[in-house]
């Protein structure tokens, strides 16, 4: 029986803030940011809006008629909780109109849980045929103004649906998983803004790629030209760049052109976005199969998920026919560049007023076009708007 994704969409905000203009108010060479880093717009989420609505304006676009009536579960993959109890799936119900009698919960591992919906989908599918998983992986980036992670952030939601015979891709029993207790990345109670230790983050992402792409190659027996594209979780596209490298290192050139050419398009949305965490690497998925003019249906993905404290995976799905259907008007491609810039005060305004914790205020959503917003918190109750724009 084949499971996988058969719909995926992408929502952010509307806005961004261009990369070599933030590098210049930081006194920094913009090609820091630009080539160094690897990111060229970053997108600015302003407080209206914020793990639920991003999710609620995502899942909206995979949720035809047939998707609702056999909604079996919901996965909310996300580091950016709004509440330490309640999963931001709950507020879905309602603000899509879907069916209550659903199973919902939200995952935590850092920007892992993305993959983790995923493949718990798979095994929901595999006991229950006739129904349709929604897996979402939302979340928004902070590291604080003025901080070495500040180029990294950004924000937004994946919506994914998982069923039989999906129509993108066709997911392979072949994981490889890693987990270990590092400190490369947390964010304790309270705080509102991750810590990270950047170049140790870096070292044990690479350090993961190896040991699962080693253990998935024993398992399966597979070799790089086994595969048509290479896709990483992308906190800032440079560090796909260099598991790409790794990987591609001893490789024939010829394969390992072919793999540096499909990150190309992989890398596209990633660097117009910044990160998204658990999404990133789903985001890397749609800016391949909008931006590649190569791939074909049977051809096979491979997919390296990471999430800081830390977790590995490296797994891999086959195009299914027709893959291309869902993509051809760059449907993403057209939102992000429709999107607006705003400038640096003002993305710096727009990030000191996230509401972090008060028991009472009101958001004025009259600027934000979304259909989804977060309007304030009453006794300390988050509250939310479904708007028809
Ligand atoms: N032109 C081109 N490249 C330049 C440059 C210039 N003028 N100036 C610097 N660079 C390069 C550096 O050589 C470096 O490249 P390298 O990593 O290939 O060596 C890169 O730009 C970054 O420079 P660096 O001095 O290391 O930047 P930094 O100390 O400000 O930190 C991060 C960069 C990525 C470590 C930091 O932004 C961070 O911690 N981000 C969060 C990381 C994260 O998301 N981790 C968790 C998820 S896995």
């Amino acid at each position: 029986m084949k499971i996988g994704i058969d719909r995926i969409a992408f929502a952010t905000s509307n806005q961004f803030v261009d990369m070599a203009e933030l590098a210049h108010a930081r006194h920094e060479d913009p090609n820091k940011y630009l080539i160094g880093i690897g990111q060229k717009k970053m997108a600015v989420i302003p407080p209206t809006q914020d793990i639920v609505t991003l999710a609620a304006s995502a899942a909206k676009k995979v949720l035809g008629p047939e998707e609702r009536d056999h909604l079996g579960m919901i996965m909310f993959a996300t580091e950016s909780a709004v509440d330490n109890s309640k999963s931001a799936a709950a507020p879905l119900i309602r603000l899509l109109d879907l069916d209550p009698h659903v199973r919902v919960a939200e995952l935590k591992q850092a920007c892992y849980t993305g993959t983790a919906g995923l493949q718990l989908a798979k095994g929901q599918i595999a006991l229950h045929p006739e129904q349709v998983v929604l897996v979402i992986a939302a979340d928004i980036a902070r590291y604080g103004l003025d901080t070495p992670g500040e180029p990294t952030q950004g924000g937004g939601a994946v919506a994914m649906t998982v069923r039989v015979n999906p129509r993108i891709l066709a997911l392979e029993d072949d994981a490889a998983v890693v987990t270990k207790d590092i400190m490369d990345f947390w964010r304790p109670f309270g705080c509102d803004a991750a810590f990270v230790d950047g170049k140790y983050s870096t070292e044990v992402y690479l350090d993961f790629l190896a040991d699962t792409f080693a253990h998935y190659q024993k398992m399966n027996g597979r070799t790089l030209d086994d595969f048509a594209a290479l896709l990483f979780h992308l906190p800032f596209t440079k560090l796909g760049l260099k598991g790409l490298r790794q990987l591609i290192a001893d490789a024939d050139p010829k394969v390992g052109a072919r793999l540096a050419q499909q990150f190309e398009a992989a890398r596209e949305y990633g660097s117009q976005v910044g990160n998204l965490y658990t999404g990133s690497l789903y985001l890397s998925l749609i800016s391949l199969l909008e931006n590649s003019t190569t791939l074909r249906a049977g051809d096979r993905i491979g997919l390296y998920s990471y999430g800081s404290g830390a977790e590995g995976e490296f797994y891999s799905g086959i195009l299914q026919p027709g893959f291309a259907a869902q993509f051809t008007t760059k449907p993403t491609g057209q939102a992000l560049a429709s999107r607006k810039q705003v400038s640096v005060p003002e993305y710096e305004k727009l990030y000191d007023a996230a509401v972090h914790g008060p028991a009472e205020c009101v958001l004025n959503a009259d600027d934000d076009p979304a259909d989804f917003v977060f309007t304030g918190v009453h006794n300390h109750i988050r509250q939310y708007e479904h708007r028809e724009n």
